[in-house]
């Protein structure tokens, strides 16, 4: 995988990160970028109310965010143990990785049978029985073993099959662009579902904290229970 245009895109305009227009886009992100980028991102509806609102792609997957997912430049985890094989820390991957019809279905990132036109089921919100089927999209490239045995957030089977929680209660799928959030509360995609999660009722704080290599906290409440904070 790798972000360099081919196929059907060949030729086609776009827009480069820093929103200098091209004549002829070199990676796929850039044709994408010309109508979700800028002042001519395309008007959306936010599929999660978050923390941190963004409708700049551009902005949520630059490579100097704190996360982000590496479309336009290799990520910033240097352990990600649920990756599949062959890919790794170092690999790019596409919009369309994401965005994309069903195989055999209609080609291109705008015709699909998943909302958001995704390339596989992805279930948002609170109280969501976790299946392979249900997270289809992340389990694609992310070992649901691997997720649910905890091998990096030991809590994530608690959460996510005993508490049904769903992953974009907890990450967003894009990136959080440095200009809203740092590296201390939004690494590793961390951006509250702000429906499903409130403030904890101690501190009044919402919000993740990272204490480095596989360390966190959490200060907030959800499904009535206070994190004021709970650390792992
Ligand atoms: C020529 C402009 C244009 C280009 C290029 C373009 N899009 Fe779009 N896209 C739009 C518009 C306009 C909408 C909003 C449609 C609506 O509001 O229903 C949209 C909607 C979407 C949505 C769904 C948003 C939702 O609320 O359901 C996704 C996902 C998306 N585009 C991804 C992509 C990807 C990935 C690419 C590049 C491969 C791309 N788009 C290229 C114009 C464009
Ligand atoms: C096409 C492959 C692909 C898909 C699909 C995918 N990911 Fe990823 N993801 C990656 C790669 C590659 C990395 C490694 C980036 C790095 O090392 O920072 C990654 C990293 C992550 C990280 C760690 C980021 C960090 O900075 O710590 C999280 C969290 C994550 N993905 C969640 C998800 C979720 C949730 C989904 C489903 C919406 C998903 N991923 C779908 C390829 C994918
Ligand atoms: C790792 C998977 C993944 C990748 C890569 C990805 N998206 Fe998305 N995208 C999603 C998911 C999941 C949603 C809907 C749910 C959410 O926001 O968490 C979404 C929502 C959207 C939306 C509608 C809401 C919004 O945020 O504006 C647009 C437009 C969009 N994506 C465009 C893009 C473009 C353009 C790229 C490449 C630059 C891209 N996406 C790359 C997973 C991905
Ligand atoms: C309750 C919040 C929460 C939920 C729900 C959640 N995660 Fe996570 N996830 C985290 C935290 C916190 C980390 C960072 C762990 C660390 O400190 O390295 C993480 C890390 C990750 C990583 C990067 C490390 C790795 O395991 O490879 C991936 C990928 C990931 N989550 C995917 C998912 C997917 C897919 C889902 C849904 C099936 C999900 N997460 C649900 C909180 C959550």
């Amino acid at each position: 995988m790798s972000g360099e245009i081919g196929g059907a895109l060949e030729g086609v305009p776009g827009v480069t990160m820093g929103g200098i227009e091209l004549e002829e886009a070199r990676f796929e992100y850039e044709v994408c970028l010309r109508c979700h980028s800028g002042f001519q991102a395309a008007p959306q509806r936010p599929p999660v109310r978050r923390q941190l609102e963004q409708f700049d792609t551009a902005r949520e997957i630059d490579p100097g965010n704190p996360s982000y997912h590496p479309v336009a430049g290799p990520g910033r985890n240097a352990n990600v143990p649920s990756l599949l094989a062959p890919m790794t820390e170092g690999s790019l991957i596409r919009c369309s990785d994401c965005h994309r019809g069903e195989p055999g279905g209609a080609p291109g990132p705008h015709g699909s049978r998943y909302e958001w036109i995704l390339g596989g089921e992805y279930q948002v919100g609170d109280q969501i029985a976790e299946s392979p089927r249900t997270y289809a999209l992340c389990y694609q490239c992310h070992s649901r073993s691997s997720i649910l045995a905890n091998e990096s957030f030991p809590g994530h089977r608690l959460h996510v099959v005993d508490q049904k929680t769903s992953c974009a209660v907890c990450h967003d799928s894009h990136g959080i662009s440095f200009t809203q959030g740092d590296s201390m509360e939004h690494s590793h995609l961390i951006n509250f579902d702000v429906d499903v999660v409130g403030p904890d009722p101690t501190s009044g704080r919402l919000g993740f904290m990272d204490m480095g290599e596989q360390a966190g906290q959490c200060f907030l409440t959800c499904h009535g229970v206070a994190h004021s904070p709970l650390g792992y």
